[in-house]
């Protein structure tokens, strides 16, 4: 990345080598063309921000860069993966705003590098399933706390971080459990750090509306359990939880604040999975799987040492009840009117339908029951 560094060298000798090398850091940050905003705010201006975006490969990422992009926003994209897998990222941003860099996660100094010239960070590292060389730890607790130090040592301005909103150390799931300690420790890191924390997010490339809809190849029948009607789900759309971040990096008084992102209606998981199979054109044929049964069946599936269909976290996670936070802000204090499930969910279920329902209107389906508990 080509970094504009405008000191002149003659004050150089006048001051020490520690303040030296502070005022070099310093007038590096300043100076840096990419956070000068210039233009109307299209593609092409400069909107002043300089993000590095850690885990833009992934579902997420892709609406955040093209959000960012659409700005005119610089975007660093540390990846881990062939540069050519993510070439989809590069039109989302005007010639040469959008960088890509090989990052290892557990090497401090690549870390420092991907974020030494952004004013912005945004952390979206996650995985649903542990690997043998990643666990949940490493994932929602050391990463984050690694790029929420390097983000503090770096006098990065802000660090958006992304959580879960069910995050609790007392839950049954380890994914969620983590989340919790992670958030506690990006916190003591970077105090000023915003946190946020959606729901089950849904979209085109999610794992959770797909995930039901898909249940259908393993014969037909949606296994729940207790049938789906002791959970509680108020998935949030994805679009609004990128632009949840980009209006947290805009407003200054964001900063330090932790929000909840949710959609703006509540469902029982059973009415939820029952108007994805209706929007599919599908038969929905719900049975009730006991835990310890569920758990079982998804051990063997979490044997998959590629992307496993589901794991027994998974269930765990999918069969937690979405919490509340009356105290927290959300997508509203944000300025975003959240789009409801009936509202997007032919976009992503529309591929799940047969052929011949292909251009059924959507009208045609009832909505879901809401739940006000
Ligand atoms: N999806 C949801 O419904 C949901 C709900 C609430 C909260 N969240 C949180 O929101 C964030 C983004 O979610 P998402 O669905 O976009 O996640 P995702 O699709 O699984 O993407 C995760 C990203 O993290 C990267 N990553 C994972 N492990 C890594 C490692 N060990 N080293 C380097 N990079 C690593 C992935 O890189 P590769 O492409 O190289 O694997 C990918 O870019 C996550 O923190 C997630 O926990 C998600």
């Amino acid at each position: 990345m080509a970094a504009v560094v405008l000191v002149s060298r003659s004050v150089l000798p006048k001051i020490s080598s520690v303040s030296c090398a502070a005022a070099l850091q310093q007038q590096h940050r300043k100076l840096h063309a990419a956070v000068v905003p210039r233009g109307k705010g299209g593609r092409s201006s400069s909107s002043g921000i300089a993000a590095t975006v850690f885990g833009a490969t992934g579902f997420l990422g892709r609406y955040v860069v093209n959000r960012l992009g659409r700005m005119g926003s610089q975007i660093v994209v540390p990846h881990r993966c062939d540069q050519y897998d993510i070439m989809y990222l590069r039109p989302m941003g005007d010639l040469g705003q959008i960088i890509f860099m090989e990052w290892d996660a557990r090497n401090k100094d690549s870390i420092k590098q991907a974020l030494q010239h952004s004013n912005v960070v945004v952390n979206l590292v996650g995985r649903e399933w542990e690997t043998s060389n990643y666990g949940f730890e490493d994932v929602f607790v050391s990463i984050p706390q690694q790029i929420a130090r390097a983000a503090r040592e770096a006098g990065v301005s802000k660090l958006i971080h992304m959580s879960h909103l069910n995050a609790d150390i007392r839950s049954p799931s380890k994914y969620l459990r983590n989340k919790a300690v992670g958030e506690a420790a990006v916190r003591d890191e970077f105090p000023d750090a915003v946190i946020l924390k959606p729901s089950e997010m849904f979209g085109r490339e999610d794992r959770f509306f797909n995930h039901f809809a898909n249940l259908r190849w393993f014969g037909s029948a949606v296994p729940l359990i207790a049938m789906g009607k002791k959970t509680e789900k108020q998935p949030v759309h994805v679009v609004d939880v990128a632009k949840a971040i980009i209006n947290a990096i805009k407003d200054p008084e964001a900063n330090g604040k932790t929000y909840a992102l949710v959609g703006p209606n509540r469902y029982l998981l059973h009415d939820l999975v029952e108007y994805i199979y209706a929007v599919a054109h599908r038969p929905f044929v719900p049975y009730p799987l006991p835990r310890p049964l569920y758990h079982l069946v998804a051990k063997f599936f979490a044997m998959n040492p590629f992307e496993p269909w589901t794991t027994p976290d998974k269930v765990d996670r999918f069969h937690t009840t979405d919490l509340k936070f009356p105290g927290l802000p959300g997508l509203e204090d944000l300025g975003i009117t959240a789009s409801s499930v009936e509202q997007r969910a032919i976009e992503i279920l529309r591929r799940h339908r047969r052929f011949r329902y292909l251009e059924a209107e959507l009208d045609e389906t009832k909505p879901a029951k809401t739940v006000s508990f």
